[in-house]
């Protein structure tokens, strides 16, 4: 069977504050606000902001925050979450420690896993790295906010840490597109597409982890979707995940700018199969994109009381 799935999709973290996560996404990383909108589940407005590597938000580099002011974040006996890695250009990381002292973000040295370089970021709970990636030939849209030299290319992969590393790598080999690769330590690579961008996958073993489940508190990746073309392939995709034993799964939803089923792996780990087909520009211009609050139909009518709400609970000055 042809592959399905074509790599990462996007990512979404539940988080603890609209503000913060902005000001984190754009001043910080360089990357560009593409879609103001709220949480389509539930009855209470919680935001959720897409921001993006390039411009209009193509699959591969789209990170989500989905905003949950007033709920504690848990801090012990957590479960590791996963850690999303953002290609940069060769040679950047000298710059990107230079870049994060001077907002006071915490970072590690920079260490060598399969041959690349890459730097650990952290924002509070939540971890990720960046890797250069000398042979991405991607285009950022531009940041007044970061050297255009060193900016964000996309993502390059994604760190998922299994109790039971061989478990997770069958899901990911049977039911998930990928091909075994390489092992580093710890790290056992997974690739999809012969490991283009945004289509690396490495499995972190980390003993006696016990496996998360469907929920997790703000302070964690909540799941990482990887893409597929349209309906069709997600259906198949959950026909395969069915076939091969993956039944703990969610049917497709309307995302607004894709569709999406999701599956809880081996690991714990929550992954998507989101569909290519939709986009951000669905319902804004691409010089719009990011400017207005953006509702589904179903919570258009409650727009004033939303706002109003947001307002209080969760102020967010762009
Ligand atoms: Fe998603």
């Amino acid at each position: 069977m042809s592959a399905l799935i074509s790599g990462l999709h996007h990512i979404t973290y539940l988080t603890s504050g609209a503000q913060d996560d902005y000001d984190f996404y754009t001043r910080v990383l360089g990357q560009t606000l593409i879609k103001k909108t709220v949480f389509y589940e539930g009855d209470f407005p919680r935001y959720h902001l897409y921001f993006s590597s390039d411009a209009i938000g193509a699959p591969g580099g789209v990170t989500t925050t989905i905003s949950m002011p007033g709920v504690p974040e848990e801090t012990s006996g957590r479960t590791p979450s996963m850690i999303i890695a953002y290609a940069v250009p060769g040679n950047a990381l000298e710059a990107w420690q230079r870049h994060l002292q001077g907002h006071g973000i915490e970072h590690g040295p920079i260490e060598t896993r399969f041959g690349e370089r890459r730097l650990r970021v952290r924002r509070g709970l939540i971890e990720l790295d960046l890797v250069e990636a000398p042979s991405d030939i991607r285009k950022p849209n531009p940041s007044p906010h970061i050297d255009q030299s060193i900016a964000i290319l996309g993502f390059h992969g994604i760190t998922i840490p299994a109790g039971d590393p061989n478990a997770m790598g069958a899901f990911l080999t049977a039911a998930w597109d990928c091909e075994t690769g390489d092992v580093d330590g710890s790290f056992t690579r997974y690739q999809q597409n012969g490991g283009g961008p945004a289509a690396v996958i490495d499995v972190w073993h980390v003993a006696d982890m016990i496996a998360g489940g469907w929920e997790c508190p703000p302070g964690n990746m909540h799941h990482a979707a990887f893409a597929v073309a349209d309906d069709a392939a997600q259906l198949r995709t959950l026909e395969r995940l069915d076939s091969r034993g993956y039944a703990d799964t969610r049917p497709p939803v309307h995302r607004g700018y894709f569709r999406s089923i999701y599956v809880r792996t081996p690991a714990g780990a929550i992954v998507e199969a989101a569909t290519s087909d939709i986009g951000f520009l669905r319902d804004e211009s691409r010089s719009e994109l990011g400017l207005k609050l953006k509702l589904p139909p179903f919570f258009e009518e409650r727009r004033d009381e939303f706002v109003e709400t947001l307002r209080k609970i969760d102020p967010l000055v762009i």
